[in-house]
């Protein structure tokens, strides 16, 4: 064998030790906990055969704990680029299999690499993380490895597309760098999100609590909104990153991609002209609203189980991508409250940052009074979501389908919030306050007075109903600048994208502002 031909052969066999990761036994290991490797992994996620890996050959350089004795080709992640539908894509694996996935600084360099590739190029960064946190022997290296990745979390923010899979147990450090990342999807019961693990946690409050219950997938995207998809499996959540970019454009200066649009465009949807009940202290479902208006009914929504009295998520238009924001009648009467309005503020933001226009649809009936949402600082969530709508320049087109009151008007993306296109159907609502409320308000007193102070009051939120819950007050300060049949609504938003798709709009020079976080 001559001597090229013999290095090809050590290279081979270097290749083959390092996609071996922990070793057989491990991989073995791996697959009895239900879980896939991160080159399987990787595989699933990208188009078959365009992945080209990086930084095979790196290991660790610590020798404390007899760590020098010990090296993974690799050391722990896997870590290159590929294409998504033909797109290209940035991504990183960690491989449980080396000492659970525990990131070194070998592994943060490495990681940190294609994070700086992805930003120089301007694709998205999707990262498959499967962590036992900083790989403890290696102490305060390990700790500046993250804060190198969680400095390029931040400055990648609002400039490329970042997406976290959790698909495995993940603790510590492994947490910060996906709640730095734009979208977080779990898989439940293996997934696990914490800052320290339950026995930690026994040790220090002495609460007795499972993993699940601390940080497992059904808790993270119900009760604490930290991720914002949970799956029911491993390849659900790498398909679902796939449909996820689908909606996405590449960078803060590109757009979403364009599909191809077989609905009808000017498809009249009959049943919105029927859709609102007589009482306006009667549900419908939202749901319905989304699905009869957007290309196919194709919604993805994120955060579902999440303040469900506001949906947010990705649709088309005449396929154009839009994140739609609409309360949901069904649910809490679609008030808004804290979590509903930080859900709702980082979607819209999401969007701005990467050119997604704006469709709100909106039913609304105030913000959720009491001493339970005032001490929860309502007043600091909601103003983050009035926040978000303002400072959007993308296009933003609203449609107010009934109730729009007081401050929530103002916040679901009213026309002095620079909403570009605001239309109503006949039944909306656009007032101070509902007109029970109002007319107590303004006529309690004077009904004392009078022989009959129920029908006095309600005589009064009759006037008020009259003269204010309607649209046509609002439409004739050109506050909403149409009123639109509810079966047109489809092609009315059509028309007003159309229209807007050359929007330019700049908000004044600045470092940057100071959102109420
Ligand atoms: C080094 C680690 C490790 C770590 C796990 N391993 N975590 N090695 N550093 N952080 C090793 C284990 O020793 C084991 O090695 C292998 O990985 C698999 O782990 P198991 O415990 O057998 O797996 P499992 O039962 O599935 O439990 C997974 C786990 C648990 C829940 C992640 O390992 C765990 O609790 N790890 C520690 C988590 C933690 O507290 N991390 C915080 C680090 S501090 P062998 O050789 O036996 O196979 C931190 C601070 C950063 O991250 C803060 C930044 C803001």
């Amino acid at each position: 064998m001559s001597n090229q031909l013999q290095k090809v052969q050590e290279l081979i066999a270097l290749r083959e030790q390092a996609r071996l990761g922990g070793g057989e036994k491990a991989i073995a290991k791996q697959h009895e906990r239900g879980k896939y490797t991160a080159r399987e992994r990787i595989a699933q996620l990208l188009d078959e055969g365009s992945f080209e890996e990086l930084d095979m050959f790196v290991k660790h350089r610590c020798t404390n704990f007899g760590q020098d004795k010990k090296h993974y080709l690799g050391d722990g992640v896997v870590t290159g680029y590929g294409t998504i539908n033909g797109r290209l894509v940035y991504v990183f694996a960690q491989d449980f299999t080396v000492w659970g996935g525990s990131l070194s600084e070998a592994m943060a360099l490495k990681i940190c690499k294609i994070m700086d590739m992805a930003m120089k190029m301007g694709a998205p960064v999707i990262g498959l993380n499967d962590s036992g946190g900083a790989r403890i022997q290696e102490g305060i290296n390990a700790l500046a490895g993250y804060a190198e990745i969680f400095e390029r979390n931040i400055l990648a923010s609002g400039v490329v597309p970042q997406i976290s899979a959790i698909l495995g147990p993940c603790a510590g450090g492994a947490v910060y760098s996906p709640a730095l990342t734009d979208f977080t999807i779990m898989t439940k019961g293996i997934s696990y999100m914490f800052l320290t693990g339950p026995k930690v946690v026994k040790t220090v409050t002495g609460e007795d609590v499972t993993q699940e219950q601390l940080g497992g997938a059904t808790m993270h995207s119900s009760k604490s909104g930290v991720a914002h998809f949970a799956t029911e499996d491993g390849e659900e959540a790498l398909q679902l990153i796939r449909k996820l970019l689908s909606f996405i454009p590449q960078n803060n200066l590109e757009e979403a991609p364009l599909e191809k649009c077989t609905d009808p465009i000017d498809r009249l949807e009959d049943s919105l002209n029927e859709i609102i009940p007589d009482s306006p202290n009667k549900a419908y479902d939202m749901y319905e609203v989304i699905g009869a208006i957007i290309d196919d009914g194709e919604f993805l929504e994120v955060q579902r189980d999440y303040a469900k009295n506001i949906i947010i998520g990705f649709a088309r238009f005449n396929g154009q991508s839009v994140g739609i924001v609409a309360n949901q009648p069904k649910y809490l009467a679609g008030v808004l409250d804290c979590n509903a309005s930080r859900k709702a503020a980082r979607f819209v933001r999401f969007c701005d940052a990467f050119n997604i226009p704006l469709v709100s649809l909106v039913d609304v009936p105030g913000f959720l009074p009491g001493t339970g949402q005032e001490y929860n600082a309502v007043i600091l969530h909601g103003a983050k979501l009035l926040y978000a709508y303002g400072e959007a320049t993308v296009p933003k087109v609203t449609v107010t389908l009934r109730k729009s009151y007081g401050g929530s008007h103002i916040v679901m993306s009213c026309k002095q919030l620079r909403g570009d296109m605001n239309y109503a159907w006949p039944t909306a609502e656009i007032a101070v306050m509902g007109a029970a409320g109002a007319a107590e308000v303004l006529y309690a007193r004077e009904a004392k007075e009078q022989a009959d102070p129920a029908a006095y009051i309600a005589e009064k939120e009759k006037e008020y109903t009259d003269l204010f819950c309607n649209p046509y007050n609002a439409a004739k300060y050109g506050y909403i600048d149409d009123v639109i049949e509810p079966r047109n609504t489809r092609f009315r938003i059509i028309r007003a994208l159309q229209q807007l798709a050359t929007k330019k709009l700049c908000n004044p020079a600045k470092k940057h502002g100071n959102i109420p976080l």
